[in-house]
């Protein structure tokens, strides 16, 4: 599927579990900034040696650098590969740098997808989170587990590995950051008539129902 969306919402909110069904199901890619910061700070890069203690705090890495990486995913993606931006933009600034990059690149934004969700709920989700350490999908403790208990139902893997930002402490200081910074970038769509919501407590499935049908609107 070739159309471009963003994602967004708060942590937790099921950015990432969406977009992995979005990837299983069109093809698209995933361009989760969150994990490209992980990869660099596992690789010991210069920009994860950066980022390492600002995400750890659950503060936001700078725009420079989040940018610089989208731009250089974007590049890599297929012919008509739409894209998924999870976890991107997230300042004013980005969402400005979005729209340069897409640009230069002829390529437009269909859909940002607003996942509502009510915040007392995150912290649950968050700390009960983990995923496959070999192919990085993600499960839950509570709200999704693997079909056979300690194997991954995608690639048969047996090691599972938790973020060490899904703590209560870091999660409340993620809330704090969406609320000053990323919310405020969504009247810049809603100006351009691209803003859906979908309610993102119902169950995962009604979630993915919700999002499918806005892109093959
Ligand atoms: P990032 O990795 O982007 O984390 P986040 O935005 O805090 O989002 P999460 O990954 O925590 O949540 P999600 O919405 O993907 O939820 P998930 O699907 O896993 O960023 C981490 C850090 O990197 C930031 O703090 C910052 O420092 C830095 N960073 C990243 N991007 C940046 C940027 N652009 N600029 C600056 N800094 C940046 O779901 C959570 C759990 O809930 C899962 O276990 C799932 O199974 C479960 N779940 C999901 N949906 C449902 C449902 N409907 N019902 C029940 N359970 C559900």
């Amino acid at each position: 599927m070739d159309v471009d969306v963003i994602l967004l919402g708060p942590p937790g909110a099921g950015k990432g579990t969406q977009a992995q069904r979005l990837v299983d199901a069109h093809g698209m890619r995933q361009l989760s900034t969150g994990d490209m910061l992980r990869a660099a700070v596992k690789a010991g890069t210069p920009v994860g040696v950066a980022a390492k203690a600002v995400m750890d705090r659950g503060e936001l890495v700078s725009d420079e650098i989040v940018s610089a990486l989208i731009g250089e995913e974007l590049d890599a993606l297929a012919p008509g590969q739409g894209a998924i931006f999870d976890g991107y933009p997230r300042t004013a600034a980005q969402a400005e740098t979005l729209d340069r990059i897409l640009a230069d690149r002829q390529r437009t934004l269909a859909h940002v997808i607003e996942l509502e969700v009510n915040e007392d709920a995150l912290v649950e989700r968050i700390c009960g989170r983990y995923t496959c350490a070999t192919c990085g999908k993600g499960y839950h403790d509570k709200y999704e587990q693997p079909k056979v208990p300690g194997t991954c139902d995608k690639c048969g893997g047996h090691e599972f590995k938790r973020r060490p930002d899904d703590n209560e402490d870091t999660v409340r200081t993620r809330m704090t950051e969406y609320r000053a910074k990323t919310a405020p970038i969504l009247p810049i769509y809603e100006a351009r008539g691209i803003v859906a919501r979908v309610d993102g407590m119902a169950d995962i499935e009604h979630v993915t129902a919700a999002i499918e049908r806005i892109i093959a609107s």
